[in-house]
């Protein structure tokens, strides 16, 4: 809705950051300065991930991106493909689609900084310092990871592909892990990032891949093929055979199953990757008595060390040829959900706090239709 003086309506979907199961959709008004761009958001997709933004809003500064200008609430980022609708920087066009963080919101202006044929950098003040691997928007004219008939997959998948990348190539470095790693164990292994990763280190010999998970998500993840072994979270004591050195791959968060795995793989344990927190709610008491201090992985920092030790055009091809496959042996296996409007997209934010999340479904929502 463009109004006489060239401002838009926008509604964005915003979240209590003391509670941020309680989400709701509030009505603003955007308008385009002279070095700005209005991105229209088409579509985004929600997952876990996005709620362990919201989580970690406040420690890892994701309020900071897309700020509602009253600290009480936030916006969640989102991974999706946005359309240029106005535009007053000169080398950005009406009509490019670009890929990236947008907010879960119908529309969002942005400050393009280094502009270059694969995509646009967006210096907003407010962005300032935070990692770069969100400030940046691939074109997707240009873009080698994208297709229109892939879209979906990709707003869904490839953040999480992409973790899943940088984490089998971290394990594989065994400088980097202190040690020739022979077993890896994942938590929340029906999670998309656990999915991919899972499915990377099938394709490494030599290597055991354990995939953890809920009792009811047991059959799913086996059925994926890709983990040598799934156990559920009160089953960690069939770790007790497993082959030294060990890595844990930690999704889930859960303190309680962290303390567990350690116990159980002691000595044999030699890098311990705190990843994700699936289970915001767990009970963090739990310590574990055994093994290596818990190091955190965030992914930006990654992709950063592997910019500077591949260049841009090196990582951009390994991540491509690595996402091709995988893209077409995960496509048959996600249902792909759509969901229509911002208030529809606020009921399935609250389901995915609340853990009502389908592994086998993938949520991606139009935000205009509402
Ligand atoms: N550090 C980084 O740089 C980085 C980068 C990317 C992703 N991550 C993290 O990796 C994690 C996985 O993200 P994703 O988007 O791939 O997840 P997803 O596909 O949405 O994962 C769904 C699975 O997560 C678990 N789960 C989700 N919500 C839960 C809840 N409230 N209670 C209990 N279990 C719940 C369940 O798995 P189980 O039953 O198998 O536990 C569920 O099947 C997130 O925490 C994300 O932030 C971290």
């Amino acid at each position: 809705v463009t109004s006489g003086d060239g401002s838009v309506l926008a509604h964005t979907l915003v979240v209590d950051r003391t509670a941020i199961g309680e989400a709701s959709v509030v009505p603003g008004t955007l308008t385009v300065g002279a070095g700005e761009v209005l991105l229209r958001v088409d579509r985004f997709a929600l997952t876990s991930n996005n709620v362990t933004y919201a989580v970690t809003g406040e420690a890892l500064q994701y309020w900071r991106f897309f700020p509602t200008g009253d600290d009480t609430t936030g916006t969640p980022p989102v991974w999706g493909l946005a359309t240029v609708v106005a535009s007053g920087h000169a080398q950005v066009g009406v009509g490019e689609e670009w890929y990236g963080f947008l907010p879960p919101a119908t529309h969002v202006v942005v400050r393009p900084g280094r502009v270059d044929p694969t995509g646009v950098t967006d210096a907003s003040p407010h962005r300032a310092g935070l990692a770069g691997t969100y400030q940046r928007y691939a074109r997707t004219a240009a873009d080698p990871l994208h297709t229109a008939a892939t879209a979906d997959l990709e707003l869904l998948h490839r953040p999480l592909f992409t973790t899943a990348f940088l984490l089998d190539d971290l394990l594989a470095d065994e400088t980097a892990v202190g040690g020739d790693v022979r077993t890896v164990v994942v938590t929340s292994a029906s999670s998309k990032t656990g999915t991919a990763l899972g499915r990377l280190l099938a394709a490494r010999d030599g290597v055991e891949a354990v995939g953890l998970t809920s009792s009811r998500n047991v059959a799913l993840v086996d059925g994926l093929g890709v983990f040598d072994r799934v156990l559920a979270y009160d089953e960690v004591d069939g770790l007790a055979a497993a082959v030294a050195p060990a890595a844990l791959v930690d999704l889930a968060g859960d303190a309680g199953v962290v303390a567990a795995v350690h116990d159980v793989l002691a000595g044999a344990l030699c890098v311990s990757l705190v990843v994700g927190v699936t289970h915001h709610d767990a009970d963090p008491a739990a310590r574990p008595s055994a093994g290596p201090r818990p190091t955190p992985f965030f992914a930006p920092d990654r992709v950063r060390a592997r910019l500077r030790d591949w260049g841009p055009d090196g990582f951009a091809a390994r991540v491509a040829a690595a996402w091709a496959p995988f893209v077409t042996w995960v496509t048959p296996l996600l249902d792909v959900r759509k969901v229509a409007g911002l208030d529809a997209a606020a009921q399935e934010w609250r389901g995915l706090v609340d853990g009502m999340v389908d592994p086998a479904e993938g949520i991606v929502v139009v935000p205009a239709a509402g």
